[in-house]
Order: C-alpha cells, then structure tokens, then sequence
C-alpha cells in the first residue's frame, strides 16, 4: 500500500510539471480524485481487507486524496489568480479614446408647457378633457352661439370635411359643448382641454393653420368675473413668475358675456415697455368670458341658476412667450437640436 502512494504522489509530480493551463488541472482532478481516480481506487477493495488494514488503507489513501485536492486546489488558483492579472494588464482602459454618444430624447416643449398648465389645473381641481379634431360645424359653432351667417365665422374659417357639417375645429370651444351636453345629471363643471385646431391661415412666424389651445371651462352656482381674474392670476404666475400683474380688456366672443382679453404685465420688461410687449408694458395670452346664457341653454344648464367663467389660451403663444421662441414654425419641424436646447435643468 505504502509503494502504491509513493508511486501515486511521484506520478502526480510528474505530472504537475506538464501543467500547462487551467484545463490540464482539471484533467488531473479527474485522474486522481474522479470516480475512477487513481486516488479513488486505492479504497477499491476495502471490502476485502480486515479491519486492521482497512484502518491502514483508510488513513493512507485520506491524507493522499487531502495533500492531492490541496496540491491542486492551490494550482488551480494560482494558475486562474495569473490570468487575472494578465487581463487586467491587457484590458487597460484607455481614458483618452472619445465614448459612443448615447443620444436621449428630450419632451417636445410644446408638450412640455401644456402638461405644466394641465398639473396645474388638475391641481386647482379641474379634470383635463380631450375631443375630436374632426368636429360637428353645430358644436364648434352654433351651440356657441355662432350660428350660420354669424360674422364672427369669418375669423376662424376652416377646413370642411362633408360640405357644411363636418370640420377641422377651428377652436378647442367645442369640446366646453360636448362636456356639458355628455353631463347629463348637470352637475357643476371644472375642467381644461387641450388640443389641436385649426384655421385658413396664411402660414408666418407667428400664424400656423394648425396649432392649439388650452381651454378651461368652469360652470357652477354664482360664478363672477372675480373668479376668472382669480384663477388667470394663479396660472400667469405659475407659468410667468410671481411678480407678474394680470389685467382684463373688454373684448367680444359670441359664447361669452362679457368677454375679456387677458393681459399679464411684460415679463421682460417689468412693465416698462419694450420690444417683447412692443411699448404698451403688457402681454396678451388669452381670450375669456362669463359663459353667455345662450350657450349655458343650449347645453340643458338652466343660465337662470347656473353661471359659468370659461378660457382660452394660444398654447404656442404661451410657449413662445415663456422660452423666447421668436418662429411658431419652430414646434412642427422636429430640429432635434431645438429639442434638446430646451431640455435642459434650468428652463
Ligand atoms: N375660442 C377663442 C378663440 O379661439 C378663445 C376663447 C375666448 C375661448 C374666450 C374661450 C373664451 O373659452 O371664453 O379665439
């Protein structure tokens, strides 16, 4: 037994000379240790042996298969330790070698400003509503008390689908017609809805015959003046800055009576007068109104209880003026760089 692990222990030593690689320590591992290992089959026949021998061959073949799995155990990992230290010299980073660019998209800015308005009013109670931009010529403007003839169709002329029925909107308005017909229990109204209209336009730096709105409408019991001055003042200062002042004109629109423009004071020039306001020290952004009676009618709300404030804003105007966009046409060509520009921390 004892030439037999002699024999063994100078076979292995022979053979660790050969080693070459991690491999050829694994064959090793399989030549002694493996189920048919030359170690292994030291304790092939212990059932024939008394029980003094076995007690022999049993210390003598463990401490070989003990001093066989170390010898190779510590190879294995010397061998593995000295191809990790080769690649990492091989695999140097190079710090000076230019990166690939990973390109990230950026929001479109128009996008941008109608989801600041429209978290600002979902956060003053209002629910952000969308319509059709193929609308009924009755909602966009006979139930707004434009009927057919009326002069005021000629300044939002559009684009008929079918004749006289069908259009592209000309004005967000309609969709004001639609929530208050669909709400059937009539219930008091808060809602904004943005989108896209459309208009017969000779296309410029600052008319496009599409672009789009922002709409509010808010029907209730004893609604003022006073609360459409209040709720523009919070949105003027939320997208123009605190020390913005707001103001109202007299104006006409057919589905609201009185009607105002709203003014906010020149955020560039504080109210002096400049170019941006062009002198007058104040910027317009947006058309309202107390909901004319006829409308609230029209739409089953009785205007002998119920009284409504509604809006509208030009979303690209509003865009124009908060990021000093001078070119509308600037929103619909998808120049990633103009994208980009705007995508940043401090805008
Ligand atoms: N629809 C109007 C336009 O396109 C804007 C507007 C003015 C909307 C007054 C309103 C409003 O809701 O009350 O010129």
């Amino acid at each position: 037994m004892k030439e037999k692990v002699e024999s063994i222990k100078n076979e292995l030593s022979e053979d660790l000379k050969e080693v070459k690689n991690i491999q050829d320590v694994q064959n090793l591992k399989v030549k002694y240790l493996g189920k048919k290992g030359l170690v292994t089959d030291l304790t092939s026949n212990m059932k024939d042996l008394s029980i003094e021998e076995k007690k022999e061959v049993g210390r003598l073949s463990n401490e070989l298969k003990g001093l066989v799995t170390e010898t190779l155990t510590n190879l294995e990992n010397k061998i593995n330790n000295e191809e990790l230290e080769k690649k990492l010299k091989n695999e140097k980073i190079d710090i000076s070698l230019p990166s690939t660019k990973v390109s990230c998209g950026a929001p479109n800015i128009l996008e941008k400003l109608i989801e600041e308005v429209e978290e600002l009013a979902i956060s003053m109670g209002y629910d952000v509503v969308e319509g059709p931009e193929v609308e009924k010529d009755l909602y966009n403007f006979e139930l707004l008390n434009l009927p057919k003839g009326h002069p005021a169709r000629d300044a939002q002329d559009t684009f008929y689908t079918d004749g006289d029925t069908l259009l592209l909107r000309s004005q967000t308005s309609p969709v004001q017609i639609r929530t208050m017909l669909e709400n059937t229990e009539k219930t008091p109204i808060r809602i904004i809805c943005p989108g896209k209209t459309y208009r017969r336009d000779d296309d410029d730096a600052t008319h496009s015959h599409q672009f789009s709105q922002i709409e509010g409408l808010l029907v209730d019991k004893d609604i003022s003046l006073a609360n459409l001055k209040a709720t523009f003042d919070v949105i003027a200062k939320k997208l123009f800055g605190e020390d913005r002042e707001t103001r109202f004109r007299p104006s006409y629109y057919p589905f609201t009576e009185p009607s105002v423009e709203m003014d906010i004071s020149c955020f560039n020039c504080g109210g002096k007068g400049c170019n941006i306001c062009k002198g007058t020290g104040w910027i317009t952004v947006g058309g309202a109104g107390i909901v004319h009676h006829n409308v609230l009618d029209n739409c089953g709300y009785d205007s002998e209880k119920w009284t409504g404030f509604a809006f509208g804003f030009g979303a690209e105007r509003l865009a124009m003026l908060k990021y000093g966009i001078t070119d509308i046409r600037t929103f619909y060509t998808n120049d990633l760089r103009v994208t980009n520009n705007f995508d940043r921390k401090d805008v």
